[in-house]
């Protein structure tokens, strides 16, 4: 049989995928299931670019890494926009199918972890939140034994002649993105000497930029739909999401600001 855009898309599968639980069902169902699905897709694209930039970066590939990150930022910049589509959802019209999703919670989705901890933030204790032998720890482990982007990134430097130190090259990965002075004095030769890389420097801090405004367009919008109710996933809501704000996930990048 010639393929058609339905079956080159799979578009049987993925049409047939988006199920309200509610009875009636409720119209605003259909709206909360795509757009979450919607952002699992570009989780997946996302993740897909980051591997990339990963493996250009080793490859000494400035270039190509550029021009993935710009793609990743866009991608971004779309997925802050869509908050605006969840927003046209009132309180009442989440309640009459909220208590359809019991536990289930944006709190466990993988490819979010995922993304946080190839970025860089991670830790032994952000897999140990998931009791031993769930998928999530299967999913979460290995992941702390592959370098996050900020690693590539410094190796990258360091390949290229920057003084970036031994013991952060040597670092033990499953540990959050490093701080150090030798780093930032590295990145402070940087900024003065390379236009070049300055702008693979200021694409990782828009990166991180990004990543925080995501958090801050969900937590207004939960806070906007449900006030200071509970989260499904069992946490306090709004005053656990706000404990994730302004959290950088490349601390030098942002402390060498100040020491120019
Ligand atoms: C009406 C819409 C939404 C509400 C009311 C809502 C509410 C919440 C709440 C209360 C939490 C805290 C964990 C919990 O106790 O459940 C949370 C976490 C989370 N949500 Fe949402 N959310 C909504 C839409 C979305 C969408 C569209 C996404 C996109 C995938 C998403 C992704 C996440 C992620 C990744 C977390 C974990 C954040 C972290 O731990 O840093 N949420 N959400």
């Amino acid at each position: 049989m010639a393929l058609t855009y339905s079956s080159y898309l799979k578009l049987d599968g993925l049409l047939a995928q988006q199920q309200p639980l509610s009875d009636g069902p409720e119209h605003d169902e259909m709206l909360f299931i795509v757009i979450h699905q919607v952002y699992e897709l570009w989780f997946k694209q996302l993740l897909h670019e980051l591997k990339e930039v990963q493996r250009l970066l080793a490859k000494d590939d400035l270039h190509s890494s550029l021009s993935r990150l710009k793609r990743m930022l866009t991608i971004l910049k779309t997925v802050v926009g869509q908050v605006d589509i969840l927003e046209t959802m009132t309180p009442l019209q989440f309640n009459s199918f909220r208590t359809r999703l019991e536990s289930s919670s944006g709190f466990q989705s993988m490819q979010f972890r995922e993304m946080e901890f190839r970025v860089g933030h991670r830790g032994p204790e952000l897999v140990a939140r998931y009791p031993e032998g769930s998928e999530e720890r299967r999913y979460l482990e290995p992941l702390l034994k592959e370098p996050s982007l900020y690693d590539s990134f410094l190796h990258f430097l360091a390949a290229r002649g920057y003084a970036i130190p031994e013991s952060v090259l040597k670092r033990d990965i499953s540990l959050p993105n490093p701080e150090s002075a030798e780093v930032r004095m590295a990145l402070m030769k940087v900024y003065h000497e390379s236009p070049e890389l300055t702008q693979l420097c200021e694409r990782l801090v828009d990166l991180d930029e990004g990543i925080q405004e995501w958090r801050y367009r969900h937590v207004k919008m939960v806070e906007r739909t449900i006030g200071m109710k509970k989260g499904t996933g069992g946490s306090a809501g709004v005053d656990y999401l706000k404990r994730t704000l302004f959290r950088a996930v490349f601390p030098d990048l942002w402390s060498v600001r100040g020491e120019f």
